[in-house]
C-alpha cells in the first residue's frame, strides 16, 4: 500500500476543534492502550460521539470541542516511570466529568496523591469484582460481578477525597469516585464483553454523570456530512473511484446526495471482479441512484499487463500502475468534457485508517485508501473523505440510511487487485480467473443460502497453479484444485477459519467438481492469522 502525502480536509472531524459543537461528545484519552478505540466505539454505542485524541493534544484544543466529559484510557506505561505519559491537570478544570480506566484511573490517583504500586503479581483477564460501596458510579450494580482486568501496577490507595467502591483479588481499590469534583476512576476494561456490566458503568457515567442525551447514531451524521460537503467544495467538480466496496460506494453516495452531478464516478472493470459485481455496481449507481458514472471496460489492458506476471508483489504492481493509467485518463478526458475538470477526489478514508496513520489529530499524511488501487503523489486533487470519523459498522449503517442495497452494504472486504492475486504461483490468465470467478460463484451462493455470508469475515476461493489427477466417469482427469478459504474476524488483524458445517462443504466440493469440468478437487484451508494470512497471495 502506498502512502499519499496529502493535506487534511478542512473541517474534518477527526481535527480537534471542528467537532459541530450542537454533537454531544465525550472524548477518549489514549494513552497507548490495546483497548482505546474500543472505548470510543462503547461509548458511540451508547449513543453519544466520541472520538480518541492521543495525550499529546493541547488541552485548549479539547475545551474548543466543548465536550460533555472525558475518559483516560489505559496504557502500557507505569505512572512512576521517567517518561510515562503525564496527567494535564487542565483536563481537571474542563468544569466536566473524568473517568480514567486502568492506566486512566492510576494517573488520576498518582496525580492527586494516592498510592500507585507495582504489584507483586500482574492481573490478567477475567477477575472477580467485589462491590463494598456502590456509590454513584456502580450504584444498582451487584455486589460480587466479574470484570476483565490487564495491569500490573495497582492502587493501594484512593487520593484524599475520594472514596474506594470496589475491589478485586489482586486490587485493594479497582474503582474509585469523588463525585464532588466528577472524578472516577475503574482499574478494570468496561468496553471488554468480558465485562458483563460494563456497558452499563460507561452508561451511567454519559448519563446520569454527563448529563448527555444518547441522540447520536451514525445515521444521524448524514446531514451533518452533507454540509460540510458543501461547504467543502462549493461548486467544484469532484471526481470518485468507485469500486464496489462499501466504503467508497457510501462515501460516493453522501457526496452525490450533498453535490448531486457535481460528481463524476468512475468505476475500472479490471476483469477481476467477482461474477456479477460490476454489473451490480453499475445497476445500483448509474440506474437506482442516477450517480453519473463512467464505467470503463479495462478487461482486457490489465490482462495484457499480467501476461507472463506470476510474483504476487509484481502483479500487485501491475495492477495498481494500470489502474492509475486508466484512472488518470478518464480524469483528463472528464476535464476535457466537463471544461474546468475535477479538483476533488473522494476517498472512503474511515476512523481505524485515521486512527493508524496518526491518531486522529488531523495528521498530513494519510494511507491512501487501497481500492483506488494506491494513487501517486502528484495527483492534484484535494480529499473528500466523508467517512473519515465512522467504523466500519457505522458505514455500514450510514449505507442502509442511505438506501444501498444489503448487497453493497454488507460485501466483504475484497482486495483492490481482485481475483489475480487469489491465482497463486502462476499467471492470471483469463482462463483460470474464470475458472476462479465460477468458483467463487457457486461458494458465495451457498454460504449465502446456508446464512453464514453475513457472520463471515470473508469466504472465496483461491486457485493455485497446480492440477492434480483425478477419475470422474471412468475417465482420468488432470484438474484444477480449488481451495476454499473461509475466516471469522473482527478486524483482519487477527482471524480464526470458520468452522463451516460438514454439509454445506460438501454441496460446496460436489457443486464445483459437478459445474466446472475444469475442477477435479477441492480442499479447505484451516490456517488461522497468524501464522497465516487472510489472503494467499
Ligand atoms: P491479509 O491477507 O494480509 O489481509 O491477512 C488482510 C485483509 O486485507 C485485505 N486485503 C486487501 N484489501 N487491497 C484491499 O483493498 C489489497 O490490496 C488487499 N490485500 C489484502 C484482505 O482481503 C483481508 O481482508
Amino acid at each position: 500500500m502506498t502512502e499519499v502525502a496529502v493535506t487534511a480536509p478542512e473541517g474534518t472531524a477527526a481535527e480537534p476543534g471542528t467537532i459541530d459543537a450542537a454533537i454531544e461528545e465525550v472524548v477518549v484519552i489514549d494513552y497507548g492502550g490495546q483497548y482505546s478505540q474500543l472505548i470510543a466505539r462503547r461509548v458511540r454505542d451508547c449513543g453519544v460521539f466520541s472520538e480518541l485524541l492521543p495525550h499529546t493534544v493541547a488541552v485548549e484544543q479539547i475545551a474548543k470541542r466543548k465536550p460533555r466529559g472525558v475518559i483516560l484510557s489505559g496504557g502500557p506505561a507505569s505512572v512512576y516511570a521517567p517518561g510515562a505519559p503525564k496527567l494535564q491537570r487542565e483536563l481537571l478544570e474542563l468544569g466536566v466529568p473524568v473517568m480514567g480506566i486502568c492506566y486512566g484511573m492510576q494517573l488520576l490517583v498518582h496525580e492527586l496523591g494516592g498510592r500507585v504500586e507495582q504489584a507483586d503479581v500482574g492481573e490478567f483477564g477475567r477477575s472477580d469484582l467485589h462491590v463494598s460501596n456502590p456509590g454513584l458510579l456502580l450504584r444498582g450494580m451487584p455486589a460480587e460481578q466479574t470484570c476483565w482486568m490487564s495491569h500490573r501496577d495497582t492502587v493501594y490507595e484512593p487520593p484524599p477525597g475520594f472514596t474506594a467502591l470496589a475491589s478485586s483479588s489482586s486490587s485493594p481499590v479497582a474503582a474509585v469516585e469523588d463525585t464532588e469534583r466528577a472524578i472516577y476512576g475503574i482499574q478494570f476494561h468496561p468496553e471488554v464483553v468480558h465485562t458483563p456490566y460494563g456497558q452499563e458503568i460507561l452508561t451511567r457515567f454519559l448519563t446520569e454523570i454527563c448529563g448527555c442525551e444518547q441522540s447520536w447514531s451514525a445515521a444521524s451524521i448524514v446531514d451533518e456530512q452533507i454540509r460540510r460537503i458543501r461547504a467543502q467544495v462549493g461548486e467544484a467538480q469532484v471526481i470518485c473511484g468507485l469500486s464496489g466496496g462499501v466504503d467508497s460506494s457510501v462515501a460516493a453516495l453522501l457526496v452525490h446526495r450533498a453535490i448531486g452531478d457535481q460528481l463524476t464516478c468512475v468505476f475500472v472493470d479490471h476483469g477481476l471482479m467477482r461474477k456479477d459485481e460490476g454489473e451490480q455496481v453499475i445497476g445500483a449507481f448509474r440506474d437506482t441512484f442516477k450517480v453519473p458514472l463512467v464505467a470503463v471496460d479495462a478487461e482486457q489492458r490489465f490482462l495484457e499487463r499480467l501476461k507472463g506476471v506470476t510474483e504476487p508483489e509484481a502483479k500487485r504492481k501491475a495492477i495498481g500502475a494500470e489502474f492509475i493509467r486508466v484512472f488518470e485518463e478518464e480524469a483528463e478526458r472528464l476535464a476535457g468534457v466537463g471544461g474546468d475538470g475535477a479538483s476533488f477526489l473522494v476517498q472512503g478514508t474511515l476512523y481505524s485508517d485515521v486512527i493508524e496513520s496518526g491518531g486522529g489529530t488531523g495528521a498530513a499524511t494519510i494511507k491512501s485508501h487501497h481500492n483506488v488501487g494506491g494513487l501517486p503523489e502528484d495527483l492534484e486533487f484535494d480529499l473528500v473523505e466523508p467517512l473519515r470519523a465512522l467504523f466500519k459498522d457505522e458505514v455500514r449503517a450510514v449505507g442502509a440510511e442511505l438506501g444501498l442495497p444489503d448487497r453493497l452494504v454488507w460485501r466483504q472486504p475484497f482486495p483492490g487487485p481482485g481475483l489475480a492475486i487469489r491465482v497463486v504461483g502462476g499467471e492470471a490468465t483469463k482462463e483460470r480467473l474464470d475458472v476462479l470467478r465460477e468458483a467463487d460463484y457457486i461458494l458465495q451462493e451457498e454460504i449465502r443460502k446456508a446464512g453464514l455470508y453475513r457472520e463471515l469475515w470473508q469466504s472465496f476461493c483461491v486457485l493455485p497453479d497446480v492440477r492434480t489427477v483425478g477419475v470422474q466417469g471412468d475417465e482420468r482427469t488432470y484438474g484444477y484444485v480449488v481451495v476454499l478459504r473461509a475466516v471469522t474476524s473482527d478486524d483482519a488483524m487477527t482471524a480464526d477459519w470458520a468452522r463451516l458445517p460438514y454439509d454445506l462443504l460438501e454441496t460446496i466440493a460436489s457443486r464445483m467438481i459437478n459445474e466446472l469440468r475444469e475442477v477435479n478437487r477441492v480442499v479447505l484451508d484451516i490456517t488461522s492469522k497468524p501464522p497465516g494470512t487472510i489472503e494467499w497471495e
